[in-house]
């Protein structure tokens, strides 16, 4: 593809022997895939990061000792509310931002300090599986709203939501928004009748917004307690520089608490379970030059996963007719159906990994509506994809 921006997004950048946890050790972690398989699984990115990100941690090595670190500076704060600002029109609360490792201890945080053992708490399959696991893992129940899928396309189930929010031993939900993986980008009126209902049976949202920047164009991601401030105090919001920037690594998460009341507790919870309380000093600098400097990456890097996406869309309609492409709208992962050929998830597994040697989340993890479903990382270099969609074509042209 012709290079057009600053950035250069077919750039490949060797990830193996880096302790990457997509390509390295990948002979343990998918056992059954054969050598050379390409992993396009887990959700980071392999784009090198904006230029000025990889400054600002050269600064921090040039400084020589790598301590524990504080974020609570105003240049840190004034990056996250300029970043909400900026991009949302939202003005964040500095008091209410918390500091979390990740969104997913976050999340296993939350449901502890919001619900107790047996309740039950509502997501929304096929769903980000760690949802599931943390619900599960602290004695919760998972009490699932699934999704409806028709003419390829997802919608919510508002009716089954309202039953299952009636239920006076359901006092959570998990929303994803957008959602992973089905890659939908949630309209204000779907939004608003989540809240409605969830007000209306007294249910607390934690709104897992963490892909929130990474919106193809046409859509708009909607911050949910933004859009509902009426139940702000009802909703957690859980924001990171790092699935925008490729930070993952560096685990750093914003968790939007908006009462003084949750955040000590909160606060009294971290200690408590052991959960990291300080971002490591590499993480600070990184997310404050993402947010404060790397906002024209972001936008290059939009483009890109817009031109990844529609290559794929066409690819398959030409080439892959009985393959359905759930219409991304935000998000880098892309939803495949693979239900026309008939044949089980795990026979598509073992055609994915066995004989095309491609590592993607299969479908099932995400709940069995996802039975028959690929989840493939569609952020790499063009010419990775490319190859990925031919390796699909060449196992299943004749089948
Ligand atoms: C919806 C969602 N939440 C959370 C995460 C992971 O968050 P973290 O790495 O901060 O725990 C992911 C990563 O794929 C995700 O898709």
């Amino acid at each position: 593809m012709e290079k057009m921006g600053k950035y250069n997004f077919d750039e490949y950048v060797e990830r193996r022997n880096t302790n990457c946890t997509k390509w390295d050790n990948l002979d343990k972690t998918f056992p059954r895939a054969k050598k050379d398989s390409i992993p396009m699984w887990i959700a980071d990115m392999d784009f090198a990061v904006a230029d000025p990100i990889i400054e600002s941690v050269h600064r921090v090595a040039d400084r020589k000792v790598f301590g524990y670190s504080t974020r609570e500076t105003d240049e840190f704060y004034n990056a996250v509310l300029g970043w909400y600002k900026r991009r949302f029109d939202w003005e964040l609360d500095r008091e209410s931002i918390m500091f979390c490792g990740g969104v997913v201890p976050a999340v296993a945080l939350l449901i502890r300090l919001l619900t107790e053992e047996g309740n039950g708490v509502i997501i929304q399959r096929p769903v980000y599986y760690p949802f599931t696991n943390k619900i599960k893992e602290n004695n919760r129940k998972v009490v699932n709203n699934p999704l409806i899928y028709k003419n390829g396309k997802y919608t919510m189930n508002f009716e089954d939501l309202e039953e299952k929010a009636a239920d006076p031993n359901n006092k959570l939900m998990i929303l994803c928004s957008p959602h992973n993986p089905v890659g939908r980008v949630w309209t204000e009126e779907e939004l608003k009748k989540v809240v409605e209902i969830c007000k209306k049976h007294d249910v607390f949202i934690i709104a897992d917004e963490i892909h929130n920047d990474l919106v193809r164009k046409g859509h708009k991601h909607i911050n949910l307690q933004k859009l509902c401030p009426e139940y702000k105090e009802h909703i957690v919001t859980c924001l990171a520089a790092s699935k925008t920037f490729n930070l993952a690594g560096m685990q750093m998460s914003n968790i939007i608490i908006n009462t003084p009341e949750l955040r000590e507790a909160w606060l009294k919870e971290v200690p408590k379970s052991g959960a990291q309380h300080n971002p490591n000093p590499f993480s600070i600098e990184a997310v404050i030059a993402a947010y404060n400097e790397s906002e024209d990456w972001l936008d290059e890097l939009i483009e890109y996963l817009d031109s990844n996406a529609k290559y794929v869309e066409e690819f398959v309609k030409e080439n892959l007719p009985k393959v359905k492409v759930t219409p991304l709208e935000g998000t880098y992962l892309m939803w495949l159906d693979f239900n026309e050929y008939g044949i089980s998830a795990d026979e598509l597994e073992t055609i994915m990994l066995e004989e095309a040697g491609l590592i993607f989340d299969e479908g099932t993890m995400f709940g069995e509506e996802g039975s028959g479903f690929e989840r493939i990382n569609i952020a790499c270099p063009r010419c990775i994809l490319e190859e990925c969609m031919k390796r699909i074509h060449e196992s299943f042209k004749d089948r």
